[in-house]
Parts: C-alpha cells; structure tokens; sequence
C-alpha cells in the first residue's frame, strides 16, 4: 500500500514519542523524569490519533465525492462511450467533473487545455456530444503528443481536438525570461471560453504554470474561466496569488479535490 504524507507523519510521531519514552526511562531515573516523559508520549499519541483521524475523515470524503462524479460524468456521457479511468499524472475526477458540467451547461465554443492527456478524451467526447466546440491542447513533449493524438483518433475525435506539440524553450514572456511553451507554435487564438491550465509539469521552472495568463489573458473571452490544477502545491498557490493581484477583475474558488483546484472566473462569478 503506499504511504502518504499524512500516514508518515503519524508513524514519525509515534516513533519519536517511543524514542522520548525510553530516552526518559534510560537517562532519568526518578518517578518525575518518568512522568513527565509518559505525558510527553500521549501529547503525541493524541495528536497522531487526531491527525490519522482527519486523515481518514479526508479520504472518505473525497472517495465518497469521486464516485459521485464519476457518476455525473457518466450520467452525461453519450450511450456506448467508455472513457479510460483517471491516473497518477492525469486531472483528477473533481475537475473533470467540472469541465464537464462547464461543456454541457455553457456550450463553450473554444477550450484551451495546456497538458494534454486523458482529460483530452473526456474534453473531446463531450464537445461531441454537444455537437460544437473544439479543444486546441498544448504539448510540450513530443510522445505525449502522439500518444494523446493516437488516443484522439482512436475516439474518433480528431476533428473536435487539436494536438499541438509545442517545446518548452527559454523565451521572454511580458518582460521575463521563462521556460513555456513556444509561444511561435501557438496559432493565433480569440474568444478562449475555458482555459485548463495543467501543464507545464512543475519541475521544468519555477512558478512553470505562471506564464499561461500573461500569453492567453487577451484572448479571454468576456465570461471565460480558467481552471487550474494542483492548485494546492506551493508554486500553484503562488501562481494563484499572483493572478489574483495582477488580474483583479478575476473571482476564485477552490474545487474539493486530493491536490486541489482552482477556478477563476473573468465575468460574474457563477455562484453570485
Ligand atoms: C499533469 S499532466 C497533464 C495531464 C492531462 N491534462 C490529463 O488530464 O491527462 C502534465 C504533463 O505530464 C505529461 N504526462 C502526461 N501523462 C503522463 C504520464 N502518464 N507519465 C508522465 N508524464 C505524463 C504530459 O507531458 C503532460 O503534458
């Protein structure tokens, strides 16, 4: 089974109060030394039972609220499409449960994914399903590029989404030098009604999702949204702090999810 944070975290407490218990018992002989470092444990105990508690509370919330999207994915899923199931690297069930609501309810014409994978498939299936609408998706490696556009074509959804394979390169983007996507590759785009931010993956740069609103924010349509991912990381959270401060006319909210995500809205907030 693997082992998350979370559960190391309660094993490194208990560890440490069994190290402190017998450091106790070995170094101070007296009845006090010995108290004092049994209070010591069950402080830790305590906070370990608390922390493996939340835990558990956490993980059977967001299994109970997985499953209920996938059932809302597939209760709007046409008759006859199977859809691959989520993985490690892939967008998590609760944003794709998002997207497809966003398809299904505001008809977006144009949608914009940076990272493409198997949240391409469920974009595609569902613009289909509208009958309108279509996913340009930017690539930055060249496998993942095919093996999404094989996939693409394999659902037979070639002509809803487009594969762009555009390079990470070092170039200057609104007066800084990062590493993105060859913004020479990028056709040119307008009325962008959903913009998935879920790429680059974080290793390539710091802050590397920074860039997506300074290259895309002109091309926002009025009410568009753009969502993104794992926005519970240090650098996402940064990101999603940057944005705020820079694109004031932006309203956000954080999806539940495992990494979380965050979604921003450029005209009246859905909610209001
Ligand atoms: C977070 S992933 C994007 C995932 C995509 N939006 C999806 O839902 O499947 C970001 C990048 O990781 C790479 N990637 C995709 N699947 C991967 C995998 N199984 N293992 C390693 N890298 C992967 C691709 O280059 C992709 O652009």
């Amino acid at each position: 089974m693997h082992i998350r944070r979370s559960d190391s975290k309660a094993i490194i407490y208990t560890v440490v109060g069994f190290a402190l218990l017998s450091a106790g018992a070995f170094f101070v002989s007296d009845t006090v030394g010995i108290l004092v470092s049994l209070a010591l444990l069950l402080a830790i105990i305590l906070t370990a039972g608390f922390n493996f508690y939340r835990m558990l509370v956490f993980r059977l919330r967001l299994q109970t609220t997985e499953t209920h999207a996938l059932f809302n994915i597939y209760s709007l899923l046409p008759e006859g499409v199977s859809l691959p199931a989520p993985y490690g690297w892939s967008a998590n069930i609760h944003m794709l449960e998002y997207i497809v609501k966003k398809i299904v309810h505001s008809k977006p014409k144009l949608i914009v994914e940076l990272g493409s994978g198997l949240s391409s498939i469920y974009i595609g299936h569902f613009l289909k399903r509208q009958g309108a609408g279509a996913l340009i998706c930017l690539e930055h490696d060249a496998e993942y590029a095919m093996a999404t556009q094989n996939s693409i074509d394999e659902h037979g959804l070639g002509d809803i989404v487009t594969i762009v394979h555009a390079p990470l390169v070092m170039q200057v983007i609104k007066g800084e030098t990062r590493q993105w996507y060859d913004t020479n590759l990028i056709p040119e785009l307008t009325h962008i009604d959903l913009l998935i931010v879920d790429g680059p993956p974080w290793q390539t740069d710091s802050l590397a999702r920074y860039p997506a609103l300074s290259v895309f924010a002109d091309a926002l349509s009025e009410d568009a949204v753009v969502i993104l991912d794992d926005s519970n990381r240090a650098d996402e959270s940064i990101i999603v702090d940057k944005w705020l401060k820079e694109y004031t006319s932006l309203s956000h909210r954080t999806l539940f999810s495992e990494k979380g995500v965050s979604v921003f809205e450029v005209g009246p907030s859905e909610n209001s």
